[in-house]
């Protein structure tokens, strides 16, 4: 069996129309157009690519973005201080600090600043914890972009076994949360678990987000399983690898991510959704 590719591109384009669409139908009732903010501190070149997309994203879906590029040596007083200004700014609608942070500013510190309403990365525990006691309000947006990617391909989650590789706060945690949220039975898998290849192969469905290339192995995957791959790593000759052994993979999985043009795009586009509902809760102050 050959697995059905996901195409996470086509689904993400399908969604920023969408996103325009609602700004338009915003603009055609005198409401303000939404608006993100993004801070970027220091020159980490991974994370200037992905500020630099977002941008992009939001002139694309007709949003107003402002950018604040803040040298490596900010102190973390002057950040708190610029997310206080941003968190009282009626004109701003999402407020996303990316990360990795230089090593003199806490990250949590930082993160827990953001108003939860702005906090449109769901990255405040806040958010955090409403996702846990089942009442979401801003998802984290990979998670909640694999969701919606599953949703559009008609993948029925309730019931099966869902498996997440990697822990992370940006990816499995939450992910295993949103499975969770839609009634799969959920087992998330880390450094010190035993056996990992035994428990993927028990998977319906397997996400995988460990930031390291081909480290799940296409032999693990049970067949007629769902494989969605969050990983994007770049290999020594410059090409874009997941976290899965894709050709492998792809020989024993129903359906599956590529990498890239997978889960990377649903994350964007996630994100923006979740500005635009900021915006709508914005409305109602
Ligand atoms: N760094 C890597 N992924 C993310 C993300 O989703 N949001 C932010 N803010 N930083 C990141």
């Amino acid at each position: 069996m050959t697995a059905q590719l996901i195409d996470g591109k086509k689904i993400s384009e399908q969604r920023l129309d969408a996103v325009s669409a609602a700004v338009a139908q915003r603009q055609a009732a005198n409401l303000r157009r939404p608006c993100l903010a993004v801070v970027l501190v220091g020159n980490d070149p991974a994370s200037a690519v992905y500020v630099r997309n977002k941008k992009r994203a939001c002139e694309k879906v007709n949003f107003e973005s402002r950018a604040y590029e803040l040298p490596e040596n900010t102190q973390e007083a002057e950040l708190l201080n610029l997310i206080d200004e941003m968190n009282a700014d009626n004109g701003v609608d999402g407020i996303l600090v990316q990360l990795p942070l230089p090593k003199h500013i806490d990250s949590q510190k930082v993160l827990e600043r953001i108003l939860p309403h702005k906090d449109v990365d769901g990255f405040h525990p806040y958010n955090v914890g409403r996702l846990a006691v089942k009442m979401p309000l801003m998802r984290p947006c990979t998670p909640k972009g694999v969701m919606t990617l599953l949703a559009a391909y008609g993948v029925d989650v309730v019931g099966k076994k869902a498996v997440v590789v990697g822990a992370s706060n940006i990816v499995g945690r939450p992910q295993a949360l949103e499975l969770l949220l839609a009634r799969a039975t959920v087992t998330i898998c880390h450094s010190a678990t035993q056996n990992l290849a035994e428990e993927v192969a028990a998977a319906d469905i397997v996400v995988v987000g460990v930031g390291k290339p081909n480290f799940v192995k296409g032999a693990w995957i049970k067949p007629g399983a769902v494989v969605i791959d969050v990983g994007i790593n770049r290999l020594d000759n410059g090409s874009l690898c997941g976290d899965v052994e894709f050709a492998a993979a792809k020989e024993r999985a129903a359906m599956i991510t590529p990498v890239p043009g997978g889960v990377g795009p649903m994350t964007i586009v996630t994100l923006l959704e979740n500005t635009l509902q900021a915006a709508q809760i914005h409305d109602l102050d």
